[in-house]
């Protein structure tokens, strides 16, 4: 058995790898570390928590991210404080967290030799024009916008360092806006359903021209496996699902028709401050190199089987949800949104 250590698995993203992992790869023994912070939910895991060990904790946390990663063999590291909107109203965790965090666990993976996968993101190549045809590359130069984002591109940053200087067994995967199951509603696709659930109109940021290239979670995370498998050490992988032709009016339109509304039933609210135009990956590396391809996709907006999956698990489970609603929409109120 191949011992997995993974950061931040009561999250949205990690929680659905920890599922698919113990679904589809009996070859791994999990551990997972996270501190269950607003974004984590032990209840994400409820039902696999008898083939898996769970450790509540910080990846800041130095003495037990040593004593964690010296008994694995791979850690893949999705632990991070994860919304744009949050970094923008208070800065500080998203420095701890992404920063000092990934830090602490370079650290620890040096000291004790093992192998790292680092979980990064899209924004931190910065934005495009609305009309740029062009998409990012794993080549792209580094130009984020957001407190979020430039933590995001200091961890990559220092990842490559310890790659270069030090010689750590590392990859980095760099994806796309993910969607699906056990995304905190406080995010675009799930705070619309779980509005329209909640009989509140969706709410769009200003005027829904931007893009985000969106991609189902377990096509993310089967990337991650197949870096996890094949990926060449050293090496940064794109990954994308080719829907940057999908802007948030189209996304907000389309949820709006998939539950029954007029396609019209939302309305517009202030727009983020900042706000990144568009991202458009380009992941051939990871399709010709490592035979890569999305399963959710259609020829409509790439997202209509990926929507109704999702809104059918929204719709499905309320309890998960539910008690964190009336918050999430105060504080959003708060700004104008
Ligand atoms: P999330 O906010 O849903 O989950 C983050 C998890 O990390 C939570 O369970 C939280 O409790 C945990 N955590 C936070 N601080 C911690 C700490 N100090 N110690 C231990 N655990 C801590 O985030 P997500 O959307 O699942 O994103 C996961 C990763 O994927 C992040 O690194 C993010 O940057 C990256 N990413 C996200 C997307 C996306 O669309 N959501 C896209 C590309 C990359
Ligand atoms: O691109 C990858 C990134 O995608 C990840 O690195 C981040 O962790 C993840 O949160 C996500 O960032 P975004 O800021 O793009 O996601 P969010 O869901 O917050 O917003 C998606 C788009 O929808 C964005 O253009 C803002 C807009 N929006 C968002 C909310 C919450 C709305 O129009 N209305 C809303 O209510």
């Amino acid at each position: 058995m191949t011992k997995l250590l993974i950061t931040g698995g009561a999250g949205f993203i990690g929680s659905n790898f920890v599922h698919y992992t113990v679904k589809n790869k009996p070859e791994y023994e999990i551990t997972v570390i996270d501190k269950l912070t607003y974004a984590g939910n032990k209840d994400s895991l409820a039902t696999i928590l008898d083939k898996i060990t769970f450790v509540e904790g910080d990846i800041c946390d130095r003495e037990l991210m040593d004593t964690l990663i010296k008994d694995t063999d791979i850690v893949v590291h999705f632990a991070a404080e994860s919304h744009n909107d949050n970094s923008l109203r208070e800065p500080w965790p998203f420095v701890e967290t992404n920063i000092i965090g990934t830090y602490t666990i370079l650290e620890a993976v040096r000291a004790h030799g093992k192998r790292l996968h680092h979980i990064s993101t899209d924004e931190v190549f910065g934005d495009l024009e609305l009309d740029d045809p062009n998409r990012f590359t794993e080549s792209t130069p580094y130009n984020p916008s957001s407190p979020y984002s430039s933590t995001k591109a200091g961890s990559d940053m220092l990842v490559r360092a310890w790659i270069r200087s030090f010689g750590i067994n590392a990859t980095i995967s760099n994806c796309s806006n993910n969607y699906g199951p056990y995304q905190h509603i406080e995010k675009f696709i799930p705070r619309q359903i779980t509005n329209i659930l909640s009989d509140i109109k969706p709410k769009l940021y200003g005027t829904g021209e931007q893009v985000r290239d969106w991609i189902h979670v377990d096509d993310h995370n089967a990337a991650v496996h197949l870096i996890l498998e094949k990926g060449t050490l050293g090496e940064t992988y794109i990954i994308g699902a080719d829907n940057d032709h999908v802007n948030n009016k189209m996304v907000i339109e389309l949820i709006c028709e998939l539950m029954g509304k007029g396609k019209d039933w939302y309305e517009h609210v202030n727009d983020r401050p900042g706000h990144d135009l568009r991202y458009a990956m380009d992941s051939s590396k990871l399709r010709t190199e490592l035979g890569w391809e999305p399963r959710y996709t259609d020829n409509q907006t790439g997202m209509r089987d990926g929507l109704l999956q999702t809104i059918e698990w929204y719709t499905n489970n309320q309890s998960w949800w539910k008690a964190d609603k009336d918050s999430v929409e105060a504080s959003y109120a708060k700004q104008g949104q």
